[in-house]
């Protein structure tokens, strides 16, 4: 069962509304539309899929950092995987539990391993320096910390290289030829570190998943090698990263049960817990960007269809040449011919594209145009270029009923920043 659907007379639906009524009752902007009865079902795909392990849930925030989101998923029984002091503060805010977070990122800042330190958030060691800056957070904050080795196995995850994290010259983790430096360091550390798990994250958008039990295969013998030196160690973090189908297609990719069947028998093995980092699979198919038609014109051989929405609300496409499935709203008159089109937003440069070369019914002004797949990095990546400024979101609860779970960032919000300089 998926949220979006169409009715039988041909309109775009989310769980059973109709898109284009949304459009009408809501303000005239671009807009992000959810369905918070599938974060639910996204949820428990996972954790019908983890049943008979211990496992911890950590959902990415970066991939979605709504606070209404965010107590949703913790009240589902999520914890949280941080990249940033102030993810680790909303996550906080949002009431996770601090012993179900893990603070990751090769660039943690020592203010914010205290807070962490203090809480009692899992770390992942990225290297050297961060080792020194947790030891220095655990003095400063009184307690020993929780630590994960972050560990970069050269997998090639075969996705997009700016979304590839685990190969071996990727700025993330550690490379197993310093693994004993570290182990030392963590020995050298008894007030300071308690080494508890190994950690590894492949890159994001994996369709494979012998790419997780590759990695899964090389994790376990290091963290046989861990205990062979008396670490009592209790984590396998294999990550995030599972893909989802863009296209549409109708292929068959790996879901959550696939995933995690994959590494189970390892994990019993080794008598291990295992945490796992989803992001995208948990929330990109529960929204779409929800925009109207500016007009429709032709320059040369390409036919254009502007719309309300652009790069500043969604810039995958533009950043990592991402497909994203676009459709109208409403059905189009039977009369109405197809063209190919490329969806443009109004920003002023040529990166501002939505879709390239989409067969679409050639749309009315004022048509309603979704993108679809937003839920994941399309918000949290959202900018105010050319001071458009940041959409507003909306769910549909279970009841049917929709609500603002983020309010429209205004042009009022920007001249703030300036007031009383
Ligand atoms: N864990 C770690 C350590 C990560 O770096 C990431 C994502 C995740 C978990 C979640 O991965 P997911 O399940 O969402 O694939 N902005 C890009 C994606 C960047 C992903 C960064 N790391 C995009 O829009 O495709």
């Amino acid at each position: 069962q998926h949220c979006f659907t169409k009715s039988s007379d041909g309109f775009l639906c989310c769980e059973g509304l109709k898109v284009q009524d949304v459009m009408e009752s809501v303000e005239k902007r671009p807009f992000y539309l959810y369905s918070k009865p599938q974060i639910t079902r996204n949820f428990e795909a996972y954790k019908d899929a983890l049943e008979g392990l211990n496992s911890v849930i950590g959902y990415a925030i970066k991939a979605n950092n709504n606070l209404k989101i965010l107590e949703h998923l913790r009240q589902l029984g999520s914890g949280a995987v941080l990249v940033s002091g102030n993810e680790l503060r909303l996550a906080l805010h949002a009431g996770f539990d601090p012993t179900r977070c893990i603070f990751n990122g090769n660039g943690k800042l020592l203010e914010d391993l205290v807070l962490a330190a203090e809480k009692g958030v899992f770390v992942n060691v990225d290297s050297e320096f961060d080792l020194e800056n947790i030891v220095a957070a655990a003095r400063i904050a009184g307690r020993k910390v929780n630590v994960l080795l972050r560990i970069n196995p050269d997998v090639d995850p075969q996705v997009h290289p700016y979304v590839a994290t685990g190969n071996k010259n990727s700025k993330f983790g550690i490379r197993n030829e310093k693994l004993q430096w570290f182990l030392d360091a963590v020995k050298s550390h008894p007030n300071d570190l308690k080494l508890v798990g190994a950690h590894c994250h492949l890159g994001s958008t994996i369709t494979k998943v012998d790419i997780f039990r590759d990695a899964a295969v090389l994790m376990v013998n290091y963290i046989d090698e861990i205990r062979a030196q008396g670490f009592e160690v209790d984590y396998l973090n294999i990550g995030g990263g599972l893909g989802i189908d863009y296209y549409h297609s109708g292929a068959v990719l790996p879901t959550p049960r696939d995933l995690i069947d994959t590494v189970r028998e390892l994990v019993l093995s080794r008598n291990l817990k295992l945490i796992i980092e989803p992001g995208r699979s948990l929330i990109a198919n529960t929204c779409c960007l929800v925009n109207r038609v500016t007009g429709v014109k032709t320059n040369g051989t390409k036919n254009f269809v502007v719309i309300d929405g652009s790069m500043a609300e969604l810039i995958r496409p533009s950043l990592y040449d991402a497909y994203q499935h676009i459709e109208l709203v409403s059905p189009a008159p039977l009369d109405a011919g197809k063209s190919t089109f490329d969806v443009v937003g109004p920003v002023c440069e040529s990166a501002d594209f939505l879709g390239k070369d989409r067969e679409l019914p050639t749309p009315a002004k004022g048509a309603g145009l979704v993108v679809h797949d937003a839920g994941a990095y399309c918000m949290s990546m959202a900018s105010t270029y050319n001071l458009k400024m940041r959409p507003p979101e909306y769910w549909i609860e279970e009841d049917g009923s929709v609500a603002k779970i983020r309010h429209a960032e205004t042009f009022e919000d920007h001249i703030r920043f300036f007031e009383g300089l």
